[in-house]
């Protein structure tokens, strides 16, 4: 059977999912992607299942009406909260020859093994931890591995509102680092499970010990990205394969613009609107 081709969507309630797609388009940059972030409905992490639910499905549907064949759900809290969901019940009913992928799995997979002592600790978003989906898969790969969860709400607002670099911000930071790192003196390795983190990596890292890591997860996802297409030539061939990139946005598309070009220095960002 002859399916239609088409780019690679990447979804995020916001800007976050840059963080993914950068790596993204650096490890696989042949491929065409469609770049969709939820900035008017932003921040996800605050909300319901239900409403993470239906506004991330409404945004996959609109990705699957644009041609994407496979899409990936660049956020954590999406991935905790419905991507199983919309695999399960909602995937077969709209196409069930399309895929979508999440971050959560592929990081879940490695985590363990960056950390020597064991005690791995994560930033996350208040729904992701909620959902208790990380100590969940991290035990199915790693059961000897202590997982210490650490919730925090402010930070997204500071990224999406560019406060992330202020002394203001240092303040909300500081709190949730000494938080988790008093749980555990043996904490060695710390993930960043929310694709907003990254942008906070630097001033996470004036607060934490020498020997502590922080993770990011854009390589990983990236990695696990190239060897899911490798191992699924038939899902490979429908995903185009020119270098385009397109990127739309449900709220301003000039902020879109002017943010985006933060994480991606050397592309030229000219969002779309989106229409919900
Ligand atoms: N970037 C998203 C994540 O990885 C969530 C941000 C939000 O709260 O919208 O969890």
């Amino acid at each position: 059977m002859n399916y239609p081709v088409g780019p690679i969507g990447v979804f995020d309630s916001g800007y976050g999912g840059l963080t993914i797609f950068q790596q993204l388009v650096k490890q696989l940059p042949q491929y065409d992607y469609i770049y969709l972030g939820d900035n008017a409905r932003n921040p996800y992490g605050i909300r319901s299942y239900d409403v993470v639910y239906h506004y991330t499905l409404e945004c996959v549907r609109h990705l699957f009406g644009m041609g994407c064949n496979l899409v990936i759900l660049a956020c954590n809290t999406a991935s905790a909260k419905a991507l199983r969901t919309i695999q399960q019940r909602d995937l077969p009913e709209l196409n069930g020859s399309r895929r979508i992928l999440g971050v959560i799995r592929p990081t879940t997979e490695i985590i363990g093994s960056y950390s020597q002592s064991g005690h791995v600790g994560l930033f996350a978003t208040q729904g992701t931890v909620n959902s208790e989906s990380y100590l969940i898969e991290i035990k199915k790969f790693f059961p000897e591995v202590k997982i210490y969860q650490e919730a925090c709400p402010m930070w997204v607002p500071l990224v999406e509102n560019n406060e992330h670099n202020t002394i203001g911000a240092e303040y909300f930071i500081r709190q949730h680092t000494d938080r988790l790192l008093s749980r555990s003196p043996d904490i060695d390795t710390i993930l960043l499970a929310c694709t907003h983190y990254p942008l906070l990596a630097h001033q996470i890292a004036k607060f934490l010990p020498a020997h502590v890591q922080l993770i990011s997860q854009g390589e990983i996802v990236a990695r696990s990205l190239a060897s899911y297409l490798n191992k699924h030539p038939e899902m490979k061939a429908r995903c185009t394969q020119r270098g385009i990139r397109k990127y739309f946005t449900t709220e301003s598309t000039e902020d879109f613009d002017t943010k985006a070009q933060i994480f991606l220095e050397d592309h030229h960002v000219r969002a779309e609107h989106l229409q919900l």
